[in-house]
């Protein structure tokens, strides 16, 4: 369809050459509002005015003198230079070792992969998959069980015998298919360091034809049933798993990014379902899943799109398990899914949706969590929220019901970004992950950038303005924006929020583009993306950006992961990922003495090494001293 190297494109890149977003908005207004907000917030980042969007953090670092900021650092370590180079680096005193790697066996007897040749089928689905992702660590029995995501692949590294990765069979497209979904491992640390437990019975692959029960208001629905199955209740595969979560109970909660990119028809005439476009699905893809596996033929099966898009939960504590998709968390590109118990016991998941001015959601259940206690509805009924900011620090969340939408409940469900437009919410810049701080009832979500701010619409027409917690035109470095519930209580309709940090790049721009007040040419940085507090309230901000370190990059190297104190919005250095990788998704030991990172899809030869291939890669970092870490 077009002579653009698409082997190239990310996942955003990919959505606006299929669905070109629509007409740019009137240039006068969007220059109007942008210079207006400038000036604001010039005023802001200069004076560190309370008045709104770096409201606490503005008071925070004017009234607190370098020398006592200083004197109160929490971080243990000192920040790491930006690295060009092909490996990661941590900060003295602390080593990192791979704990998995593309390809690497689950089970005994199966061989390591020989990157040049690929796994083979048969193997596909006993390794651990490609471009890993959100994770988490549950401690079962006194096993440790990390449950962590394979979010895509890069078809040439999995199918190296073929033209650009492009599938020439069906068995071709299994392989990729089981390459990607969720790992479930059980690990422990020995003599040599951390390791995965090779034929534990906790480990498992999941993958895009593992069987899956839909719940909650759209399953049963006609919108999602098949002739494979007619009750819409048994679905096959999970998708494009990017961030995750957890629940108290102690399940793992995997989230369907990019669902889009797997769905295509066979049929050039067939004329695509309206609703499609909102979620980019289109008729070509990069997979070509279509042509070999007739349920990603939409021109087939126009309803298997509409069993994508969702939460899933998996108990890690059972291998034959059926994992659940909570159809209730509504059908977005979900990034991760952050869950914290309110204070009279209902749950709440935070949620980003992540495309250029889509929201940012929460699920209130109606049942409370009793530890022990009864908890498959708790995900299944329940009421969406979608965010909405008001410019002076304050801002609600509005339901998505029948009432409000005047759309069915299953329709809410499959539709959730057109119910989101319908009730006004907030387009924002990307919300990629939440994370919210254990010892202060506040969350965050990083938004890692929006290049079209202000000049276009989102898919669905919607406006994006420049203003609220979206200050900057063409938005290409990104932010962390930070809201407190009312009432300290997380299930409350109401909240205030600031913006914990703008990043941007001081060394080239002396404007808003320079960053808030916490950044400088020692920690700067663009497009923050993965995002968890560790136990004690330390902010772990991992970015997914430019890192051509030229240009507005200029200084800002390769990815990286850096920590924040929300106390006093300081932000340093810890670890630099090797050329071309990003850095996503981390967890802990349960002793907290290593903290689990994933490097994504490097371009370099990582981690085995010069003329070796590049493997997306779990990396362990410990203190030498073996002290605490999280
Ligand atoms: Fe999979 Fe939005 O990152
Ligand atoms: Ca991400
Ligand atoms: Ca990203």
């Amino acid at each position: 369809m077009t002579d653009v190297d698409t082997s190239k494109l990310s996942w955003d890149e990919w959505d606006e050459l299929q669905n070109p977003p629509p007409a740019e908005t009137g240039f006068d207004r969007v220059v109007e509002r942008a210079i207006s907000r400038r000036g604001f917030l010039g005023g802001v980042l200069v004076l560190g005015s309370a008045a709104a969007a770096m409201g606490t953090l503005g008071n925070l670092m004017s009234s607190t003198s370098a020398q006592a900021q200083e004197a109160a650092s929490r971080f243990q370590f000192k920040p790491v230079p930006i690295a060009t180079d092909n490996t990661v680096h941590v900060p003295e005193g602390y080593s990192w070792q791979p704990l998995a790697k593309w390809g690497q066996p689950l089970f005994s007897n199966v061989p390591d992969v020989d990157p040049a040749k690929g796994v083979s089928l048969e193997n596909s689905d006993k390794v651990f998959g490609e471009n890993t992702d959100g994770m988490e660590l549950f401690v079962i029995g006194g096993h440790q069980v990390i449950a962590i995501n394979h979010e895509y692949v890069n078809p040439e590294t999995n199918l190296p015998h073929t033209e650009k990765g492009v599938p020439q069979s069906a068995d071709d497209v299994k392989i990729l298919q089981n390459m990607q979904g969720v790992t479930v491992m059980e690990v422990a640390e020995g003599e040599s360091g951390w390791q995965i437990v090779l034929d534990s019975p906790f480990n498992r692959r999941i993958h895009h034809n593992t069987p899956m029960k839909l719940s909650g208001p759209a399953a049963g629905s006609e919108l999602v049933k098949t002739a494979a199955d007619p009750n819409g209740t048994d679905c096959l595969g999970t998708f494009n798993n990017c961030g995750a979560g957890r629940t108290p109970w102690g399940t793992y909660l995997t989230c369907e990014e990019n669902f889009n990119g797997y769905f295509g028809s066979t049929d050039a005439n067939f004329a695509l379902p309206e609703d499609y476009a909102r979620y980019g699905i289109t008729a070509e893809t990069r997979y070509a899943y279509e042509k070999f596996d007739e349920r990603f033929d939409v021109s087939k099966n126009p309803n298997e799109p509409r069993r994508a898009g969702y939460v899933v939960e998996i108990d890690p504590s059972s291998a034959t398990s059926t994992p659940v998709k909570r159809t209730a968390l509504g059908r977005i590109k979900h990034e991760n899914a952050a869950v914290v118990v309110a204070r009279d016991g209902r749950v709440v998941v935070y949620m980003g949706d992540d495309e250029r001015g889509e929201f940012l959601y929460k699920y209130v259940s109606n049942g409370i969590y009793v530890p022990g206690g009864d908890t498959s509805k708790l995900l299944d009924e329940g009421t969406l929220h979608v965010a909405k900011f008001a410019d002076d620090g304050t801002g609600e969340w509005l339901a998505l019901t029948p009432e409000t939408t005047g759309m069915k409940m299953d329709e809410i469900c499959v539709f959730t970004r057109k119910a989101a437009s319908k009730v006004g919410a907030t387009t924002m810049d990307r919300p990629e992950w939440v994370a919210i701080n254990p010892v202060a009832i506040e969350a965050y979500c990083a938004l890692t950038n929006n290049s079209k701010r202000g000049i276009k619409k989102n898919a669905g027409g919607d406006e994006m303005p420049v203003g609220g917690p979206n200050p900057r035109e063409k938005n290409e470095y990104g932010q962390i924006v930070r809201w407190y519930p009312e009432n300290d209580d997380h299930a409350d309709g109401k909240f205030k929020w600031d913006l914990f940090c703008m990043a941007g790049n001081p060394d080239v721009h002396k404007d808003a583009y320079a960053g808030s007040s916490n950044i400088n040419s020692g920690n700067m940085f663009n497009s923050p993306d993965g995002m968890m507090f560790d136990s004690t309230g330390l902010l772990w901000i991992q970015t997914d950006g430019e890192d051509s370190n030229e240009g507005d990059f200029a200084g800002q190297g390769n990815n990286q992961m850096l920590a924040g104190d929300p106390a006093t919005g300081r932000i340093a250095r810890f670890l630099t990922a090797p050329k071309g990788a990003e850095v996503t998704g981390q967890t802990w030991s349960a002793d907290k003495r290593t903290h689990f990172v994933g490097i994504q899809h490097p371009d370099a030869p990582f981690p085995d090494g010069e003329g070796k291939l590049p493997r997306s890669t779990v990396v362990a970092i410990k203190r030498d001293d073996n002290a605490m870490i999280g």
